[in-house]
C-alpha cells in the first residue's frame, strides 16, 4: 500500500508523519509545490513547530516517509491520495470575505485525474464546504483515461501545539464516504493505533459539515466567554471564576472557557465564515446571522483590548514604547495566521505607539509579513503613514526582558509558559514608571503582579 499527500502544511506534514510512524509497511510520500517548505521537512529545522514532532519525523523519514516536490510521481504511484492543501477565505469575486477559495482543491483534483491509472482512493483532508466532494468526484470522473476513483472525506481535528498528542490519541477519527470498501481501507490505516470504537463513519456530507460545525461550536464557546469577560470588567465579577463555576456543570464542561484577547488560527474564522456563506446560499438568513455573530464578537474582543490599553495609559500611547509578549495565535506553535496579536499590534501602531515584539517561535519576517498584510488595504495599497509606522515603530527582539526594557507597558498576547514564570520584579524595575502590564491571556497571577509594583490589567476582571 502506498499513500501520497498533497500539501505539506500544518495538517499534511504532521498527519502523514504519524501515519508513517504507525504503519512502517506503508510508503508515505508527502508532496508540495513549495520547494523551500519541502527542503525544510527534509532538514533538522522542520517548517512546523510542534512539541514531539521532530522525533516522529526522524523515526519515519528515510524509512517509509518522504517529502518531495514530485507531485505527478507521488500521485501516480499511490493507492490512496490525501488532499491537504489550504482553502483560504476568498478575497475576490463572489463570496469574497466569506466563501472558501477552492482553487487549489480543484487544481489537485485535475492533476490527480490527469496522471492516475487504475483505481485510487482520494481523501479530502482539507476542511471544505459541504458537497465539495461532489465537485471533486465529477472532475476525477472526467479524466477519461480509464482510472476509477472513490472519494472520502476525512477531516482532521488536530489542534496546533498539541498535534502529535491529538494524532496519537484522537477523540475520534471521522470518515465519510459512499463506498464501504474504500471507507474500510482508510479505517484500517487508522485502526493500526486507534481503537475501532473511536473511528466514526458517516455519509460524505455529514463528514464535511461536521468539521465546520465542530470548529463553529468551539469558537462559539470562546466568543461566549469573551462576551461575558466584558460584562465582568464592568461589574466586578471575575471571568476566570465564572468559567470555573459554570465549567463544573457537567452539561457545560470545563474546556474552551478560557477568556482571551480573542481566538485566532487558520480555521475558526475561516470555517465560520464558510458556514455563514453556505447558510446564506441556502437562503437561511437567520442561521447565517447567528453564526456570524461569533466572529463579530471576536473582532470586538481584539479591538476592545487595544482600546483598554490606550484608555488606561491616560488616553494616549503615542510615542510610548509597548513590549509585546507573544505573537503566535496560541502557545507551542510558530503559526501566526489570524493571530489576535496582529490586530492588537495594528491598532496600537495606528495610535502611534512604538512596539518591541518578542515571540519564542515566530520569526521577525513572519511578524513583519503579517503586520504588512493587515495594514495593506483590499486593493493591495499601503498608505504612506502606515508604511512609516511599520518601518520606524516596530522592533523585534529575541528575549522577553529585552522587550520590556524601558517600555511604558507590556502586553501579553500569547500564553507561552515562559511568561507565566517571568521574574516580574525584574521586568517592573526595567520599565518606565508607572509600569503597566496588560495580560491578554490571564497567565499572570495578579497578586504577584501587584506585589512586583506593576499596574496590572487582565481580561474579564475590573
Ligand atoms: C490547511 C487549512 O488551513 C485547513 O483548514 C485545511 O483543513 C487543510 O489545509 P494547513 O496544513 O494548516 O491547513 O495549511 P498550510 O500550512 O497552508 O499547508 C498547505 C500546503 O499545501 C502548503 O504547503 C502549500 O504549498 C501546499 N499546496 C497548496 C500545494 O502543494 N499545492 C497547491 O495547489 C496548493
Ligand atoms: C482548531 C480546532 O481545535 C481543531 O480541532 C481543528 O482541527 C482546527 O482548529 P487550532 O486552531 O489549532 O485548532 O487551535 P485551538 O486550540 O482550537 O485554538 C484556537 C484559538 O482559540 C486560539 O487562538 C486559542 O488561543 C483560542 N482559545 C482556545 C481561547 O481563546 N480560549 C479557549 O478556551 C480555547
Amino acid at each position: 500500500m502506498k499513500i501520497c499527500c498533497i500539501g505539506a502544511g500544518y495538517v499534511g506534514g504532521p498527519t502523514m508523519a504519524m501515519i508513517a510512524k504507525q504503519c512502517p509497511d506503508i510508503g508515505v510520500h508527502v508532496v508540495d509545490l513549495n520547494q523551500p517548505r519541502i527542503d525544510a521537512w527534509n532538514s533538522d529545522e522542520l517548517p512546523v513547530y510542534e512539541p514531539g514532532l521532530d522525533e516522529v519525523v526522524k523515526e519515519a523519514r528515510g524509512r517509509n516517509l518522504r517529502f518531495s516536490t514530485m507531485v505527478d510521481e507521488g500521485i501516480a504511484e499511490a493507492d490512496m491520495i490525501f488532499i491537504a492543501v489550504n482553502t483560504p477565505t476568498k478575497t475576490f469575486g463572489i463570496g469574497a470575505g466569506r466563501a472558501a477559495n477552492l482553487e487549489f482543491i480543484e487544481k489537485c483534483a485535475r492533476q490527480i485525474a490527469r496522471v492516475s491509472h487504475g483505481h485510487k482512493i482520494v481523501v479530502e483532508k482539507s476542511t471544505l464546504p459541504v458537497r465539495t466532494a461532489e465537485a471533486v468526484k465529477r472532475i476525477l470522473e472526467s479524466a477519461g483515461n480509464g482510472a476509477t476513483f472513490d472519494v472520502l472525506s476525512n477531516p482532521e481535528f488536530l489542534a496546533e501545539g498539541t498535534a502529535v498528542k491529538d494524532l496519537l490519541n484522537p477523540d475520534r477519527v471521522l470518515i465519510g464516504g459512499e463506498s464501504a470498501k474504500a471507507v474500510d481501507a482508510l479505517a484500517q490505516v487508522y485502526g493500526r493505533w486507534i481503537p475501532a470504537d473511536r473511528i466514526l463513519t458517516t455519509n460524505l456530507w455529514s463528514s464535511e459539515l461536521s468539521k465546520l460545525t465542530a470548529n463553529a461550536f468551539l469558537a462559539q464557546r470562546v466568543s461566549s466567554i469573551n462576551a461575558i469577560s466584558a460584562l465582568c470588567e464592568a461589574t466586578g465579577a471575575d471571568v476566570d471564576e465564572v468559567a470555573r463555576a459554570i465549567g463544573t456543570d457537567s452539561r457545560i464542561g470545563p474546556k474552551f472557557l478560557k477568556a482571551s484577547v480573542g481566538f485566532g488560527g487558520s480555521c475558526f474564522q475561516k470555517d465560520i465564515l464558510n458556514l455563514v456563506y453556505l447558510c446564506e446560499h441556502f437562503g437561511l438568513r437567520e442561521v447565517a446571522a447567528y453564526w456570524e455573530q461569533v466572529v463579530n464578537m471576536n473582532d470586538y474582543q481584539k479591538r476592545r483590548f487595544a482600546e483598554r490599553i490606550v484608555k488606561t495609559m491616560f488616553n494616549t500611547v503615542s510615542d510610548k514604547l509597548i513590549g509585546i509578549w507573544g505573537f503566535a495565535f496560541k502557545k507551542d506553535t510558530n503559526d501566526v495566521r489570524e493571530s489576535a496579536a496582529i490586530h492588537v499590534c495594528r491598532d496600537l501602531l495606528r495610535e502611534r505607539a512604538r512596539l518591541r515584539i518578542y515571540d519564542p517561535r515566530v520569526s521577525a519576517d513572519q511578524v513583519r509579513e503579517e503586520l504588512l498584510g493587515v495594514m495593506t488595504d483590499s486593493n493591495g495599497i499601503l498608505n504612506e503613514g502606515d508604511r512609516k509606522l511599520l518601518e520606524k515603530n516596530v522592533t523585534i527582539v529575541k528575549d522577553a526582558y529585552a522587550a520590556a526594557e524601558n517600555a511604558h507597558a507590556v502586553a501579553i498576547l500569547t500564553e507561552w509558559d515562559e511568561f507565566r514564570t517571568a521574574d516580574l520584579s525584574r521586568v517592573q524595575a526595567s520599565m518606565q514608571q508607572p509600569a503597566f502590564m496588560f495580560d491578554g491571556r490571564n497567565v499572570i497571577n495578579s497578586a504577584q503582579a501587584k506585589a512586583a509594583g506593576l499596574d496590572f490589567h487582565c481580561i474579564g476582571r475590573a
